[in-house]
């Protein structure tokens, strides 16, 4: 590399560790290439070369071994997240079990009570903070569904313990640098302790669905742990959001509103906000060379703002996706190709029980402490507490 050039790469290093939203956001191209330290980085922001990678030829851009390795502490080795070729196909038909349509009809009611439960609670006592709140609920939903387990008295301990991993290790990813988890250094040391949580909460979840479908199978505790985690943290913050930008927008507190809202809300802050994958072998993709051993990383907040396939991009305009003017392979909230979100109907159908319940029985609006800052961790969490206020409807 030349003087200059690893000058810059020392730069992006900096700055990718400090905010790597920013750093993203310096690379305003549709496809550019960038060194962040020794790392050769690609960042997509076309829908049509993400969707290249993702599902016409994802056998060439596998999951980036270096993010996925980062995030073991919340899934293990085995988790499904992790796994690639045979081993991935076998857990992924095993585990899709769980998402067929008929056993749907079976949640439904397990979320619609778990949301009553709350709104009885909030009627007696309007919540100040809204984070924990949702968090709880959507994880005490994933508990019911998953494991057959009320996780009310378990549930914010766990939820403390993802959030303080997705934190970390969010941090660990960004310092490209972080040393191996052994070395016992003061995040590390938080990062076991988080850890020891999860794993003596999932040693006790052996019943339920879940641990059913993989009785015997010494990655039980590793699925547990992957499923309640992409199961709660992403759809609870999506209806975070959801509720901060309908108080910011009450004409669209409305029944027909409720799914194009969640839509929208998926688009402006999505939770996966970047898909990280490896190159195999290099290869021209339309007019780009990409090289062999780089890193791909598939910018979805980007794509989701991009102004040549949203009109105004940056405002809250749920009707869009009511009218037909949305560009669908511009929207990838949950990825696609093989990989695609397996829980992505689980995560729609809770959403939008969650949010239509909650519209019917409160109006919320915004505070001056509302605020909708992101904090980028393994996933994009609301940076501060949700402040609304929410008033019961007459
Ligand atoms: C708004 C909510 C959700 C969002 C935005 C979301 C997003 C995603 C994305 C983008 C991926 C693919 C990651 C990649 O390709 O690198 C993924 C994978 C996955 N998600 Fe979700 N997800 C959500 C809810 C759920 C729910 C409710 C579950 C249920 C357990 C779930 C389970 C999974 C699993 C197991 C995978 C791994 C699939 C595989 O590797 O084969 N997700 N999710």
């Amino acid at each position: 590399m030349e003087p200059m050039g690893a000058l810059q790469s020392y730069r992006n290093l900096r700055q990718f560790q400090q905010d790597p939203a920013t750093f993203l956001n310096g690379q305003t191209n549709d496809f550019s290439e960038a060194f962040v330290g020794p790392r050769r980085f690609y960042v997509c922001r076309d829908p049509d070369l993400a969707n290249y990678f993702l599902k016409e030829n994802p056998a060439n851009y596998p999951h980036n071994r270096f993010v996925y390795k980062q995030i073991e502490p919340i899934t293990g080795r085995e988790g499904l997240v992790q796994l690639t070729g045979e081993k991935w196909k076998r857990y992924r038909s095993l585990t899709n079990k769980l998402f067929h349509s008929d056993r749907f009809s079976s949640y439904a009611p397990i979320i619609e009570h778990c949301v009553a439960e709350l709104i009885k609670r909030w009627i007696d006592s309007p919540p100040l903070f809204l984070n924990d709140e949702i968090l709880i609920l959507v994880l005490r939903i994933s508990g019911l569904i998953f494991l057959h387990r009320d996780l009310t008295i378990e549930a914010p301990e766990v939820v403390r313990a993802f959030l303080e991993l997705n934190r970390l290790c969010g941090l660990r990813l960004r310092s490209v640098t972080a040393p191996p988890l052994w070395v016992p250094t003061p995040m590390n040391q938080r990062i076991k302790a988080a850890r020891e949580v999860l794993r003596n909460f999932v040693a006790s979840s052996q019943g339920g669905p879940l641990p059913t479908l993989l009785r015997g199978d010494k990655s039980v505790g590793d699925q547990i742990s992957t499923f309640l985690f992409a199961g709660h943290e992403t759809t609870a913050t999506s209806v975070l959001w959801t509720l901060a930008l309908l108080a910011q927008n009450p004409r669209y507190q409305k029944e027909e509103f409720i799914a194009s809202s969640y839509q929208e809300a998926l688009r402006l802050f999505p939770p996966a906000w970047i898909l990280a994958r490896d190159v195999l072998e290099e290869e021209e993709v339309r007019g780009h060379l990409i090289k062999a051993g780089s890193s791909l990383i598939i910018d979805v907040r980007a794509i989701h703002r991009h102004p040549r396939f949203w009109l105004k991009p940056d405002l809250f305009r749920p009707e869009r996706f009511l009218s037909g003017e949305v560009a669908s392979r511009a929207f990838i909230p949950f990825g696609g190709g093989p990989k695609v979100c397996s829980g992505k109907g689980l995560a729609s159908l809770e959403a939008n029980i969650i949010l239509e319940k909650l519209i019917q029985a409160f109006s919320f609006s915004p505070t001056p402490n509302t605020s909708l800052a992101v904090e980028e961790m393994i996933t994009a969490h609301p940076k501060h507490e949700l402040q609304l206020k929410v008033e019961k409807r007459c």
